[in-house]
Order: C-alpha cells, then sequence, then structure tokens
C-alpha cells in the first residue's frame, strides 16, 4: 500500500498541471451536493466498486489500491479535492497498459462525475447525506427462506460486492438456487459445504453482468457457503450461510 501512495504522489505534479492548464479545477464542486456528484457517485459503485474500497461509498473491493489510503496523503500534505479529481479522472481515462485496471467505457462526462465524486469522498471522515445517502445502497435484507424446493438469493443491485441477502434457510432435498444480477458487474453464485474460505463448491452459476441463473442440487441438513467466484469478491464481502434443516 505503500507503494501505491507513492505512486499516487508521484502522479500528483502532472495532474495538477494539467488542471491549471484546462481551467478544471473545483468547478465541479462548488454548490455541495450537485447532479455530478449524485451521477458519480452511481457510476463509481456500478463500475470501480468492484475493485477499489471507499468508505463513503461503501465499496469494499480489494484488486486495486484502497483509494480513502491512496489519497489521504496528499488531502493532509493540503493538496486540495480539484487535484484529486484530476488524477482520478487521469486514471479512470488513460489507466496504463503495464497496470490491471482496465479501461472502462464511460464517457469523458462520466468519468468527470466519478472523479468528482472520488475526490469529494476520499479519506473524508463521516458519511454521505441527503440525496447521496441513498445512491449505491449496501443494504443487506432479511434472510431469504426456501419455498417449494426454490430459494432466491440475489446480488445488490447497484454493484455493491454483496448478496441482498447474508442468510439463507431451506429445508434438506432437491433445491433450485436462483440469482438474480441487475448490477451490470460480474457475479456468480457458488455453493460450498461448511464455511471455510477455500472450499471447492458442489455447483455454480457462471459468471455473468446480468439475468438470472439458477442451480439445482440435493442437501442434506447442515451449514453451507454461498459466495461469488470473480476473484476479491468473497473477500469483499459477497458472501453468506445456508443453514439446511
Ligand atoms: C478490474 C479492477 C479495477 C476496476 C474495475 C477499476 N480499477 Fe482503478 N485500479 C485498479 C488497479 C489494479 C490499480 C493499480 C494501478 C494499475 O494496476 O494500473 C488501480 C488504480 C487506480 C487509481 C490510482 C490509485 C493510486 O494510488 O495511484 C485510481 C484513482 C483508480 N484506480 C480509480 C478507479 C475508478 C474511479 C474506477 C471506476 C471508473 C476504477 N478505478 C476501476 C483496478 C481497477
Amino acid at each position: 500500500m505503500a507503494e501505491r501512495v507513492s505512486g499516487g504522489r508521484k502522479l500528483l505534479a502532472g495532474a495538477a498541471v494539467a488542471l491549471l492548464a484546462s481551467g478544471l479545477g473545483g468547478c465541479a464542486l462548488k454548490g455541495g451536493q450537485n447532479v455530478s456528484l449524485v451521477e458519480g457517485k452511481t457510476l463509481f459503485v456500478k463500475n470501480c466498486a468492484s475493485c477499489h474500497t471507499l468508505a463513503r461509498a461503501d465499496a469494499k473491493g480489494v484488486i486495486g489500491p484502497n483509494l480513502d489510503a491512496a489519497f489521504a496523503e496528499s488531502i493532509s500534505q493540503g493538496f486540495g479535492r480539484s487535484v484529486i479529481s484530476g488524477i482520478v479522472e487521469q486514471q479512470v481515462e488513460y489507466p496504463s497498459t503495464a497496470g490491471r485496471m482496465p479501461k472502462l467505457p464511460l464517457t469523458t462526462r462520466q468519468a468527470a462525475d466519478i472523479a468528482s465524486y472520488v475526490a469529494y469522498a476520499a479519506a473524508k471522515p463521516g458519511q454521505d447525506s441527503g440525496l447521496l445517502a441513498s445512491v449505491g445502497s449496501s443494504k443487506v435484507g432479511p434472510p431469504a427462506v426456501e419455498k417449494d424446493g426454490k430459494l432466491a438469493i440475489d446480488a445488490n443491485p447497484s454493484g455493491q460486492l454483496l448478496y441482498t441477502v447474508k442468510a439463507a434457510s431451506a429445508t434438506a432435498g432437491p433445491i433450485t438456487i436462483s440469482m438474480t444480477n441487475m448490477s451490470g458487474v460480474d457475479h456468480n453464485l457458488a455453493i460450498q459445504q461448511g464455511t471455510s474460505a477455500n472450499g471447492s463448491p458442489l455447483a455454480a452459476t457462471p459468471i455473468t453482468a446480468s439475468g438470472t441463473h439458477s442451480i439445482t442440487l440435493n442437501l442434506k441438513p447442515g451449514s453451507y457457503t454461498f459466495f461469488c467466484q470473480v476473484p476479491g469478491h468473497r473477500a469483499a464481502g459477497m458472501y453468506g450461510t445456508l443453514t439446511v434443516k
């Protein structure tokens, strides 16, 4: 992580110059909560949360650097948030071809909105309020209960690395488990016996960014774990417990 932070800092000088030259500095942040921030947060959760942690967006991705940590030092050194916005926009539009961050199909406007939100939220204590608070909800519902041999465990619709439930229960026997994914982020649902972090799956739906897929299996009484097999998703919290009685 220390390396990442210094990587972020190395970027600062160039990005600041680019910002001054384009006269972009700060305007997206004036007036506090504006449309750009709300749009930016929505797009961040959908496009970035699967790989990055950003506390205010409830994002817990672990593939890329933690963005709160990456920018905390720049902020404490007095760099304005508009400079951070420039760095983020640069990274989104031109990710290093040598790195592991993909070039996402976003418009310049979308990249700018995401950048304003990250600049607003990074390493900022407290929680989002007002309209922003309603975006990218990581709400988890009450346990899912199997009925007539069917159980639904869906992916968080806004793109957070979560299912809509953390727990489910079923009676022993044949059971069809469906997973609906409306998020646009790649996910699947796998089932393993027990709760160890590296159990091999008994069955799994295909990894897709949308649609409903299901698996049918015959379960004996016991504890099972349902989890997402996309790298980093289980580690970020995309799993739960299925109790079969
Ligand atoms: C598939 C995973 C993935 C996705 C999706 C992703 N990133 Fe990244 N990101 C990375 C990785 C990995 C790095 C580390 C640098 C590299 O490999 O190029 C990174 C680096 C960064 C950095 C530089 C941080 C630093 O400390 O230098 C920023 C800023 C950033 N990403 C923002 C975003 C934003 C905003 C989005 C969404 C539009 C996004 N990323 C989407 C994986 C991802």
